[in-house]
């Protein structure tokens, strides 16, 4: 009953030249590599860590970012083969509807708004955190009401909003500034650059190396005792109480900095601009994905050794790195100075990124008929999807102005969880529909790493607790409440075959 109506793969080949048409094949698996760092290293980082370790499994969150990079592994090999498959640039959406018809395609795309759109909103709250740092320089900073959500009541009695204990959030200010700008940007046409790209990805290494390597000699043992806390709850400074300690302590922690891994799909979709997607794909894929593995759970480990989990309940909860860095790390405050910096330049290139992710997801699905026309309107002069970015300004900046960061990174990390168990079964599936599509690169021992990666993904969805399934299974139930109403009967591709 259309359901499962498949957009034929010549198709989309089409639909797709107007945009994509002509892309030359320059990347290869180095560029690739710095195309997938630029996109994962940010928030989750720099932010979430700190989150997980107070709130999940102190010092073990090394062990969360080791489950977390497991689950992406198994999900990247299965992207790699997705992308490897349709001859396009493209993301989980287009290559779904192509191979497993429209109801699964809107599920993916619709779920994809939560991690590319509220995912650019936890980056923008996130900024907003390391802009104050930056303001703190100058011995000012935004009063605690206009810099958090409705949501949060301060609960700082020794840091930057001592003076401010018990004062109520009102709106995030910085967090709805930075997204605006970066819509208008957007509106005008960016396309990064490769040489703004390198820049921006050095820095970022740079920076986790320095606090690494100068942080090391500064961590307490102390701090990592006991490395595993034993499991108990933990009820936050908002009343909210997570599992502490133990397996679902890591278990939470992976979810919670699953989010530090988002992006790498971004490699795949430059499938298409790839020398040699066959074999730089998934070297590009797995080998941004080695790095930023190795890099943060060394990080993690050290900001854990050099802070204590009480520090990142109180005092240092907001720009945590440089908090410890400011206070534990004497003489290095040029090195705060210059993570703050690099943060704020290196989260602008995420939220950057993401917002593109999200037009470029809902153009395609506007052109397929599934959202209303005016998502693929493009600016007569820029030739961007201008509406689009209008429209999820006013979604990611709600998102940012007035939910707090841990409620927007938890629903990212869960929603795209859900997304790469999709592609995951995808896989699997249609090896078995459809054996007969060329694939340029094949996962191996299908379906083992299919069902590893549904295993390890399921896991951290577990761990992040009966809110945010909650959270994602309205959602979800939002969106086939619009497919069943709206998309099924606008979608394009249901009317020619009924006509
Ligand atoms: N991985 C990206 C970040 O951590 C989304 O900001």
């Amino acid at each position: 009953m259309g359901l499962f109506t498949k957009k034929p793969i010549h198709e989309l080949i089409l639909d797709s030249s107007d945009g994509e048409k002509g892309l030359k094949r320059t990347l290869g698996a180095g560029n690739l590599i710095a195309l997938g760092i630029g996109a994962i290293i940010g928030a989750g980082l720099f932010v979430r860590t700190a989150a997980a370790a107070a709130n999940n499994a102190g010092p073990s969150v090394a062990l969360g970012f080791v489950v977390a990079a497991i689950g992406c592994a198994f999900a990247g090999l299965c992207y790699a083969e997705f992308a490897s498959m349709i001859p396009i640039a493209g993301s989980a959406y287009t290559y779904s509807y192509a191979t497993m018809g429209e109801l699964v395609a809107w599920i993916i795309g619709w779920d994809l708004v939560l991690e590319y759109a509220v995912g650019a909103a936890t980056v923008g709250i996130a900024w907003s955190e390391y802009l104050n740092k930056l303001l703190n320089l100058f011995h000012i900073h935004v009063p605690y009401q206009w810099c958090h959500s409705p949501f949060e009541v301060c609960d700082d009695k020794v840091g930057l909003f001592a003076n401010q204990f018990g004062v109520h959030g009102i709106m995030n200010v910085p967090a709805l500034f930075i997204i605006f700008m970066l819509t208008l940007l957007l509106i005008r046409g960016t396309k990064e650059s490769a040489f703004v790209n390198g820049i921006i990805v050095i820095s970022k290494v740079t920076i986790v190396i320095l606090f690494i390597v100068l942080g090391w000699s500064y961590m307490v043992p102390a701090n990592h005792i006991p490395y595993i806390p034993e499991a108990s709850k933990y009820t936050d400074g908002q009343g909210v109480t997570h599992n502490f300690g133990g397996i679902w302590g890591i278990l939470g922690a992976a979810g919670v900095v699953f989010f530090a891994f988002i992006g790498f799909d971004a490699v795949s979709t430059a499938a298409q601009e790839a020398k040699n997607p066959k074999k730089d794909m998934p070297i590009g894929i797995l080998g941004s994905l080695v790095v930023c593995t190795i890099l943060y759970i060394l990080f993690a480990h050290v900001l854990t050794g050099v802070a204590s989990v009480n520090d990142f309940r109180t005092a240092g909860k907001e720009g945590s790195v440089v908090y410890a860095i400011q206070t534990y790390m004497t003489g290095y405050g040029w090195l705060a100075n210059l993570v703050t910096v690099a943060i704020l330049f290196g989260f602008s290139s995420v939220i950057l990124v993401m917002l593109m992710g999200q037009s470029r997801v809902f153009y395609s699905m506007s052109r397929d008929g599934l959202v209303p026309k005016t998502f693929s309107n493009l600016h007569p002069k820029f030739h961007t999807p201008h509406h689009s970015n209008w429209i999820f300004l006013v979604l990611v900046g709600g998102f940012a102005a007035f939910i707090p960061g841990d409620i927007v990174g938890d629903m990212t990390s869960i929603g795209t969880l859900f997304a790469f168990i999709l592609v995951c079964a995808g896989v699997w599936i249609l090896r078995i529909t459809n054996p007969e599509i060329p694939r340029q690169f094949k996962v191996p021992i299908v379906p083992v790493v299919s069902i590893l990666g549904i295993l390890v993904c399921s896991a951290m969805i577990a761990g992040l607790g009966w809110t945010n399934w909650a959270r994602l299974g309205v959602w979800l139930v939002l969106g086939l409440v619009i497919y069943f109403t709206y998309s099924r009967k606008h979608s394009k591709l249901n009317n020619k075959k009924k006509g």
